[in-house]
């Protein structure tokens, strides 16, 4: 097994097949991405939590950006439930947890309270602006918070890329196997283009393995779909990257476009799959404007490397200079931009659906087929304004 604590000290595992719940009447309809978090709880990716917040923690992570016990933790893990269904729920009481009919979950009701959520948003996201598409998502969830602590019944059936869907306990299995005792983890949810490869890489030549690790929960509609990203990681990796050296699985959590302070969720996760190192680069986990190029690096000198425990490994704007002939950084490069081949996920999706090729110095042939193919698919499949739900990618029909 890997060596790597899991954050707080131990992995978390709530996911109890046997326990009985056709006898608790009252229920829950959890919403996409309260599902999502509800498995990434009991399966301990997000370990130390045993559940959703409860007060206490939430004014805590809010406010501190660590749990009431002082433990680091950067996004609200939170449970919004209607003011009716609040205003029913006791104390103590056990409440099933369903999704379209389905029990996947037991949850035994702590707090209940109301968030103030302009807070919440500008705290959180730096921002109150319903534009963000973070704070859209927090505004349109429900009210009502309820914490306490879960246990999962049931795991959410994957039909899409079933075989790459691990949980932290299988992935440090995998890296201990693979003799790996230095990891670096990837966060994305973007195809790797030339610029993730060349900070991939350069991980690579200081770590055993490069867990490319891409998010594929719910994501904004103008992001590329999870199944076209997971085709171009296909044949990325078979054309371009030693097989011994790279571990591909899915991270099913949903994005909240939070920047830095999803910067530190996503090092914390990655952490308790096993990762030693973990990469953050420009404008990691970044929307719009919203924050500034380096904001998701610099919030981490406000912690002690201890307190994160896993080894963040910056990496500054990188990009493809004519004049080098070669990737590059804003730290190794001293040419002047007119010779760096920077193109932003707005024109290069504009220039796919156009049928147009981006250049093979910002992004591989191989992966740019692969796109255009996709969302040319993925444009009659999908209406306009969708987001990339997850019913994509888990059997939802029963
Ligand atoms: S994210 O929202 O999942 O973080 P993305 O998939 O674009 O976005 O980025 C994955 C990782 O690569 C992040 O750590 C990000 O900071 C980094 N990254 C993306 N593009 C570049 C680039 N051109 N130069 C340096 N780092 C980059």
């Amino acid at each position: 097994m890997s060596t790597i604590q899991p954050h707080g000290g131990q992995l978390i595992n709530r996911f109890k097949p046997d326990k009985p719940h056709q006898h608790i009447k009252k229920e829950i309809n959890l919403d996409a991405t309260a599902l999502s978090d509800l498995e990434l709880i009991a399966i301990g990716a997000y370990s130390p939590l045993t559940g959703f917040l409860n007060q206490k923690d939430y004014q805590t992570v809010v406010h501190d950006i660590r749990l009431s016990d002082g433990t680091v933790w950067s996004l609200p893990i939170t449970l919004p439930v209607d003011p009716d269904t609040a205003s029913t729920l006791t104390r103590g009481e056990e409440v099933r947890l369903t999704y379209d009919g389905v029990t996947y979950g037991i949850l035994k009701v702590g707090d209940v309270y109301t968030p103030v959520k302009q807070i919440e948003a500008e705290r959180v996201y730096k921002t109150s602006d319903h534009n963000h598409p973070g704070v859209k998502k927090l505004f349109e969830r429900r009210s009502v918070y309820v914490g306490g602590e879960i246990t999962l019944v049931e795991r959410i059936e994957k039909i899409s890329f079933k075989e790459y869907h691990l949980d932290p306990s299988e992935t440090r299995k995998q890296f201990t196997e693979l003799g790996w005792s230095t990891v670096v983890g990837f966060q994305t949810r973007n195809p790797v283009h030339r610029a993730h490869e060349y900070i991939q890489k350069a991980a690579l030549e200081i770590v055993d393995g490069l867990f490319l690790n891409p998010l594929v929960g719910e994501t904004k509609s103008d992001d590329i779909p999870a199944d076209v990203r997971m085709e171009s990681y296909h044949v990325l990796l078979k054309n371009y990257y030693p097989n011994n050296r790279v571990f591909l699985a899915v991270f099913p959590a949903a994005m909240r476009y939070a920047g830095p302070r999803e910067a530190i969720f996503h090092a914390i996760v990655r952490k308790n799959y096993g990762c030693t190192h973990f990469i953050v680069g420009r404008d990691h986990a970044g929307v719009g404007n919203y924050y500034g190029t380096y904001e998701a690096q610099e919030i981490f000198s406000q912690f002690t490397e201890e307190e994160i425990g896993i080894q963040t490994l910056f990496f500054e704007h990188s990009f493809y200079c004519n004049k080098c002939e070669g990737m590059a950084s804003s730290k190794t490069c001293p040419h002047p931009t007119e010779e760096h081949v920077i193109l932003s996920g707005t024109k290069v999706r504009e220039l796919l659906r156009n049928g147009e090729l981006p250049p093979s110095t910002f992004s591989r042939k191989e992966v740019v087929e692969i796109l255009i193919n996709g969302l040319n698919r993925n444009d009659e499949n999908h209406r306009i304004g969708d987001s990339n739900e997850q019913s994509a990618q888990y059997n939802l029909a029963r």
